[in-house]
C-alpha cells in the first residue's frame, strides 16, 4: 500500500484505509487507548491504538517514544464531536491502527522538537538535524525553494541566462576579507572563494551574453550579525545597455511576484531617495520609511542661542538636529539615558530634550532658550503635546548617525512602527568613494567598478569625496535587501578610478589585468545588482535572523557547530599543500567560545 502524507488525510476519506510512515510527535495513553500524533513533511495526524481490538499493534507500539519512526496502517474514522480539534488541519479525523511496525528509534532528545523552543541556540545548532524538524524551519526552507523558483522563472521570462561562475577564483574586492584555498600544484598560490561573482558577470556582458542571472553563493570573512553569514546567497544580476529605470523595474516586478508568497503586496513603483537626502532626513543610508520621526535641522535656528553648547557647535561648523518622539514627554530619566547612550555609541556627546506637556514647551536646561527658539524647535520637529524632542549637537555626520540610531531605537521601543506596513525604497546617488582615516586613503563605497556620475566626472581627481556614483540599494523596512550599480565600461576611466583609490597602473594590471583587457575589446555599457536571497526570505518568513532560513548556518564566530568546521587537518595534508603552521590555536585556547551561540 502506498504511503500517504500525514497532513493530507481528510474527512472525505472516512472509512478508507491509509498507510503512514512518519515520526511520533506526541504520545498519550488514556484508559487503555494509545493516542499518537504522527508527523511528516505534509503535516500531522492523530492515530489511535485500541488494545482490546488489536493487541498485537498495542504490543508493538508499547515502547514507542517521541521522534521514533513508524510504519502504520489503519482505517480513517471521524472523531466524536467533543474530540474535534479545529486547530489541526486533520482535526476532524483519526486513524484507527490495525498494523504497526517500528522503523527507527530515537535516543532521548536533547530538546523538544515541537512547540516552544526550550534549548539554547548553541544546542539547537549542534543538533541542527533535529531543529530542522520544527515546522517553522521546514516552512522557511520550503518558502526559500519557492522564492528561488520564482526568481529564476522571472528572469528566464525576460531573456536572462543562468550562468554558473567559478567558486575557486581570484580575490575580488568587496570590502571584506577573502576565504583562501591553497593550491596543491602551485605551492604558495591561493584561490579565493568569491565575495561575489562581480567581475565574471561583467565579463559575461563583454562576451555578449546580454543578460545574466545566478543564484550565487558568496563568501566573506567579516564580522557577523543577524543579517550576515560568512557564506550567503545572492540573486546576482547583470544586463547590457541598461538604464537605472530598467533595473529598478526589473526588481520591482520581481518583488511584486515573490513577496505575495508571504502575503506582502509591495506598492509599485518604489519611492526613490538620494543618499544625501536619506542621511539628512533619516540619519542612515537604509532608512526605515514605515514611520516618520524625521530628523529636523535646527542649526540656523539655534546658531545664536544663549546655550553655549549649541552656539559653539555651530561656530565650529557643526549642526544641531533633532527628532520628535510621539507620546514620550513623560519618559523616565532612565529611558532618556538609554537613548543618550545610543547617541554616544554613535559618537555624539548625548541628547538634550525638549518636551511639551499641557501646551508648555520645556528645554532640559532651564532658562537658556528663548520662547521663540523653543517654538521654532517645536515647529521644525513637529513636537505636539505629550511629545518629546531629542536634540543632538555636533559634526553633521555624527549628529545624523546618532539621531538615525535613536530614531530606530525609540520607534521600536515605543511601538511606533506599524507592524502591518512594508516600506520599500531605492536609495540612489551614493558617494563613489569614502575616506578612511586609519589608512589615510579613499575606498570605493560600493566597489571599484562602479561608474561615477558623469555630472561629477571632472572632480574625480581633484575632489574625489564629492563624486557621486551610479550606485543604488534597494531597502525594505530599514534592511538593505540588495545593491548594485552601472559599471565603468571604459578601460581608461577604470584606470582613473583605480588611481583615485591608490591602485597604480602596475598593481591594477596585476590584480585586474583580465578585466582591463576585456574592457578594451568592445565592452558594452552594462550594470546590474545583487539581492541578498537569505535576507529576502528572512523578511518574508518573518524570521529575525538569516540563520532561520539557511539549512546549515554558522555561528557569529563562523563555525558550524554540527560538523565542527573549521577543523584541523593532518600533517600530511598540509605538507602536500606546502603549508607549515606557525600560530596554531586550538578551539579551546583561542579565547573565543567555540560553541558560542549567535546573537
Ligand atoms: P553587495 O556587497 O552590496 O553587492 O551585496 C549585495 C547584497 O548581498 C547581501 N549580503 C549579505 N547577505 C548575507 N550575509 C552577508 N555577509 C552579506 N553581504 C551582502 C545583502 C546585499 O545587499 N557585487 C555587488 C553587487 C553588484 O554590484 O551587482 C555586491 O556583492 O543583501
Amino acid at each position: 500500500m502506498k504511503r500517504r502524507g500525514a497532513g493530507t488525510i481528510s474527512a472525505g476519506e472516512v472509512g478508507d484505509r491509509v498507510r503512514l510512515q512518519a515520526w511520533v510527535r506526541r504520545r498519550r495513553d488514556l484508559g487503555g487507548l494509545i493516542f499518537l500524533q504522527l508527523r511528516d513533511y505534509s503535516g500531522v495526524v492523530q492515530v489511535v491504538v485500541r488494545p482490546d481490538e488489536h493487541p498485537a499493534v498495542a504490543a508493538s507500539l508499547d515502547a514507542v517514544r517521541l521522534e521514533w519512526v513508524v510504519d502504520v496502517e489503519g482505517v480513517v474514522e471521524r472523531r466524536s464531536p467533543e474530540n474535534i480539534n479545529p486547530e489541526m488541519a486533520t482535526g476532524e479525523i483519526e486513524v484507527i491502527l490495525d498494523r504497526a511496525q517500528i522503523l527507527s528509534r530515537s535516543a532521548p532528545l536533547p530538546f523538544a522538537v515541537e512547540g516552544e523552543v526550550d534549548a539554547t541556540e548553541e544546542t539547537r545548532l549542534r543538533y541542527r538535524f533535529l531543529d530542522l524538524r520544527r515546522s517553522e524551519l521546514q516552512a522557511n526552507l520550503r518558502l526559500r525553494h519557492k522564492v528561488t523558483l520564482e526568481v529564476l522563472e522571472h528572469f528566464d521570462e525576460r531573456g536572462f541566462v543562468n550562468v554558473e561562475t567559478p567558486i575557486l577564483t581570484r580575490s575580488t574586492p568587496e570590502g571584506a576579507r577573502d576565504y583562501l584555498v591553497p593550491s596543491r600544484v602551485r605551492h604558495g598560490s591561493f584561490y579565493a572563494l568569491p565575495q561575489s561573482p562581480q567581475l565574471f558577470k561583467q565579463i559575461l556582458m563583454v562576451s555578449g551574453l546580454d543578460r545574466y542571472v545566478q543564484i550565487a553563493r558568496c563568501f566573506r570573512d567579516e564580522d557577523l550579525r543577524a543579517d550576515r553569514q560568512p557564506e550567503f546567497t545572492q540573486v546576482d544580476v547583470e544586463m547590457s545597455f541598461p538604464t537605472e529605470d530598467e533595473i529598478f523595474e526589473l526588481i520591482e516586478s520581481l518583488f511584486a511576484r515573490i513577496f505575495p508568497l508571504a502575503g506582502i503586496e509591495p506598492e509599485l513603483p518604489f519611492p526613490r531617495i538620494t543618499f544625501e537626502e536619506a542621511i539628512r532626513r533619516f540619519g542612515t543610508d537604509r532608512p526605515d520609511l514605515r514611520f516618520g520621526m524625521e530628523i529636523g535641522d535646527l542649526t540656523e535656528l539655534l546658531s545664536e542661542s544663549e546655550f553655549r553648547a549649541f552656539r559653539q557647535t555651530v561656530a565650529d561648523g557643526g549642526v544641531v538636529r533633532g527628532i520628535s518622539v510621539a507620546g514620550a514627554a513623560k519618559s523616565s530619566r532612565r529611558q532618556i539615558d538609554e537613548w543618550a547612550q545610543v547617541a554616544r555609541d554613535h559618537g555624539a556627546a548625548g541628547v538634550l530634550t525638549v518636551k511639551k506637556t499641557d501646551g508648555e514647551l520645556q528645554f532640559q536646561v532651564k532658562g537658556v532658550l528663548t520662547q521663540e527658539e523653543l517654538s521654532g524647535v517645536a515647529a521644525r520637529l513637529e513636537i505636539a503635546d505629550g511629545d518629546l524632542g531629542l536634540l543632538v549637537a555636533g559634526p553633521s555626520p555624527v549628529a545624523s548617525a546618532a539621531l538615525g540610531a535613536v530614531r530606530l531605537q525609540a520607534a521600536h521601543q515605543l511601538d511606533l512602527v506599524p507592524a502591518d506596513r512594508q516600506a520599500f525604497v531605492w536609495v540612489t546617488e551614493f558617494p563613489l568613494f569614502e575616506w578612511q582615516e586609519e589608512s589615510q586613503r579613499w575606498y570605493a563605497c560600493h566597489h571599484p567598478f562602479t561608474s561615477p556620475d558623469p555630472r561629477d566626472l571632472d572632480r574625480l581627481e581633484t575632489d574625489p569625496g564629492s563624486v557621486r556614483a551610479r550606485a543604488y540599494d534597494v531597502v525594505m523596512n530599514g534592511l538593505e535587501l540588495g545593491g548594485g550599480s552601472i559599471r565603468i565600461h571604459d578601460p581608461d576611466l577604470q584606470q582613473r578610478a583605480f588611481t583615485a583609490l591608490g591602485i597604480g597602473a602596475e598593481e591594477a594590471r596585476e590584480r585586474f589585468g583580465f578585466l582591463l583587457d576585456a574592457l578594451r575589446y568592445g565592452a558594452p555599457p552594462h550594470g546590474g545588482l545583487a539581492l541578498g536571497l537569505d535576507r529576502i526570505v528572512m523578511v518574508m518568513a518573518g524570521a529575525s535572523s538569516i540563520r532561520d532560513v539557511i539549512a546549515f548556518p554558522k555561528t557569529t564566530s563562523a563555525t558550524c557547530l554540527m560538523t565542527e568546521a573549521p577543523s584541523t587537518v593532518d600533517e600530511a595534508q598540509l605538507s602536500e599543500l606546502g603549508i607549515a603552521l606557525t600560530d596554531v590555536e586550538t578551539p579551546n585556547d583561542s579565547g573565543e567560545e567555540p560553541r558560542e551561540p549567535q546573537s
